[in-house]
């Protein structure tokens, strides 16, 4: 293996220990903590352990937290009214309604409800606007690529000139990521391209990336040949690919894979994060971070 391993699961707790900290302070001189409610609507099972998640790590950087569940058959009216009355709550800086909703709820006019100085998960079309215009303007970047941010930045990899590629254009990491790169300011300063399903020579562009980030949810997409000798490859794909025992609990868990051939990439990259225990970490983490900045925004701390 010559790829140094960037871990989510080691920048987490850096990156939690730094948000318990301040926590900690603020509620030393101010007399508040951050909040975060969680909605969750019926009872997907990859939904549900999120959201468990969600809220245990909200507890644990000593946040005020509610879960706040409802039945699959709530009506859209109903859950507006439920997310205005968490926009008026003043004990709540963070709004997060779990996706996907079910099929007679608009996902959109859901979104679009929540305060866009509550919505740290950063996808109300007011904080995409001020992600793209970047700087001073932007508020909550989205939790999964401000994420990926943070661990390019942690693991010391030059950003600014770099030749970056984008696999993948969703509106949760494609998008957004190339966005955040391509910005003046420090993890940034990038010279971006975004690839996708259409593009021609996917292979070509790949090959020219100094950071290579990978969001497009087929199992091994990227061949080592595809890689820079020496680049930092993000695979942010979770791909489940079969079952198996756990040796740890006895109970049938997933087998994961990430959208780059690990074992042949970790060889001919300079940096490379694993799947599991890589990017997926660091979406709960920067939700935390995102709760505890609209607090400090509340305070007039930044
Ligand atoms: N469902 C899967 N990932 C996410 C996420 O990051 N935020 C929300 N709200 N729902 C999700």
């Amino acid at each position: 293996m010559t790829a140094t391993l960037i871990k989510g699961t080691d920048i987490r707790e850096e990156i939690l220990e730094e948000i318990t900290q301040e926590v900690a302070e603020i509620k030393e001189k101010h007399g508040v903590v951050p909040g975060l409610v969680t909605i969750l609507v019926g009872e997907n099972p990859a939904s549900i352990s999120y959201v468990t998640l969600k809220i245990k790590t909200a507890h644990r950087v000593g946040f005020h937290e509610i879960q706040d569940n409802q039945s699959p058959d709530i009506s859209e009216e109903d859950l507006l009214a439920l997310i205005d009355k968490y926009n008026k709550d003043d004990s709540i800086n963070g709004i997060l309604v779990q996706l996907p909703l079910p099929k007679h709820i608009d996902e959109k006019k859901v979104l679009n409800a929540i305060d866009p100085d509550k919505d740290v998960d950063g996808f109300h079309p007011v904080n995409v606007g001020r992600l793209m215009i970047g700087g001073s303007e932007v508020k909550f970047p989205p939790c999964t690529p401000y994420g990926i941010q943070e661990m390019i930045v942690r693991a010391g990899v030059e950003t600014s000139g770099a030749e970056v590629v984008v696999v993948g254009r969703s509106n949760i990491v494609g998008k957004p990521i190339a966005n955040m790169m391509v910005q003046k300011g420090p993890g940034a300063n990038a010279t971006v391209t975004i690839v996708h399903t259409r593009t021609k020579d996917l292979a070509g562009h790949c090959k020219r990336a100094d950071i290579l980030i990978v969001a497009a949810g087929v199992p091994d997409l990227v061949k080592p040949e595809w890689i820079k000798p020496g680049a930092c490859v993000i695979d942010v794909g979770v791909n489940r690919v079969g079952e198996k025992i756990s040796e740890k609990t006895g109970k049938k868990i997933a087998i994961l894979k990430g959208d780059v051939d690990f074992d042949a990439a970790k060889e001919i990259a300079g940096f490379i994060t694993p799947v599991p225990g890589g990017v997926g970490p660091m979406t709960i983490t920067m939700l935390m971070h995102n709760t505890l900045r609209s607090l400090k925004y509340k305070l007039g701390l930044i």
